[in-house]
């Protein structure tokens, strides 16, 4: 038995990543459409038609990713079926400094001193490369669990009067727990599938906050392509067809993406889960707090078979499955 193994532990060969644990944090602040109408040469009809967003939360300056990034995280240690963790993996495109990495100072917050912590920047992919990132820090026995975060302020990018980007973003994060187990438990993460082609890094760019440029319809139309062969990649790749999933999780950047890569993939819109009109894009921390707010109204329950897709800057894009477990044992 290696140092890392605990009794009742998995055997040697058994290292699956299974979610015991879900988070979520949002800003109180709620930023209308009506309140964006006051200010922006837009209209509520224009922001609701091109993106579904109706609402965004957007944090003050004296809220951080790193304190988003701590509240969601605390919710997600505090579940029953949560576990202790020895490694932590900050997904953001908004870290509160370039150095050092935030990731650490949240591990400090939350009494986890020492452990491995670093960000991961890979844009509104951020997520699932990190889930990528912790299911191999499990599988090379580094951890025998680890935190994630998606944490974003990614209104802060725009140009304060940029109509073509400030509706578009909310601040966020969510939070998962992810412990060593085995394949055939509830909760088990399938194969991820993540890609990124920078050949396209000019369609989205920001070289600082207030500056974001975004070529949107283009940025659409890969978005769509990206997530859609993604999403087929990994359902193939769990051994799944598409008409297994009980709920198709899409990054939240825009109502319409979502909607023409679930149409791409044949899965009806009563089978797919969405927020993004409450919350905008919150980048990172886009899926983990869907899956936070859908688990806590009952819209995915224990058993519920989930196909997780997104994209982003870089451009980057992934899926992956999960079957979502019983958090409440
Ligand atoms: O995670 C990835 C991050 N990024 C994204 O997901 C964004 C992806 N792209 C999109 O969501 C869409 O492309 C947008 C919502 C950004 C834009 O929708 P669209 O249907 O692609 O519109 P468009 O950019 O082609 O613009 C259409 C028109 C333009 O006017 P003209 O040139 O046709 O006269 C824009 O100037 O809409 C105008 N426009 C607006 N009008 C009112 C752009 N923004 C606004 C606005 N209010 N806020």
């Amino acid at each position: 038995m290696s140092t890392h193994d605990a009794p009742g532990a998995a055997g040697p060969g058994e290292r699956a990543a299974v979610l015991c644990g879900i988070g979520a944090a949002l800003p109180e602040t709620v930023v209308s459409n009506a309140d964006l109408t006051a200010r922006l040469d837009t209209t509520d009809e224009w922001i609701r038609s091109r993106t579904g967003i109706t609402q965004r939360r957007i944090a003050g300056t004296d809220l951080t990713t790193e304190d988003l990034a701590v509240r969601a995280a605390t919710q997600a240690l505090a579940r029953p079926s949560s576990v202790p963790v020895q490694a932590l993996v900050l997904a953001t495109t908004t870290p509160d400094r370039c150095c050092p990495a935030t990731a650490p100072a949240v591990a400090a917050r939350l009494g986890l001193t020492g452990i491995p912590a670093f960000d991961l920047a890979a844009g509104c992919t951020g997520f699932l490369y990190a889930l990528a990132a912790a299911a191999g820090l499990i599988a090379a026995a580094t951890a025998q669990a680890v935190l994630v975060i998606g944490a974003d302020r990614l209104a802060a990018l725009p140009a304060p009067d940029d109509r073509t980007t400030v509706p578009l973003f909310g601040d966020g994060a969510g939070s998962v727990v992810l412990r060593r187990g085995t394949a055939a438990e509830s909760g088990t993460l399938g194969p991820v599938l993540l890609g990124s082609d920078g050949t396209h890094a000019e369609l989205i760019r920001a070289q600082r906050p207030g500056v974001l440029r975004m070529e949107g319809a283009e940025v659409f139309r890969h978005a769509v392509d990206r997530m859609s062969a993604a999403s087929r990649q990994a359902a193939a790749a769990a051994g799944w067809a598409l008409d297994d999933f009980d709920h198709l999780v899409p990054h939240q950047a825009n109502a319409r993406i979502a909607g023409f890569t679930a149409r791409q993939l044949g899965i009806p819109d009563d089978r797919q889960l969405h927020n993004v009109e409450h919350v905008g894009n919150t980048g990172a921390a886009s899926i983990p707090l869907l899956l936070a707010q859908a688990a806590a109204d009952g819209r995915i329950k224990p058993g519920h078979r989930l196909l997780l897709t997104a994209f982003g800057a870089g451009l980057t894009w992934g899926a992956t499955t999960l079957t979502w477990p019983d958090l409440n044992p």
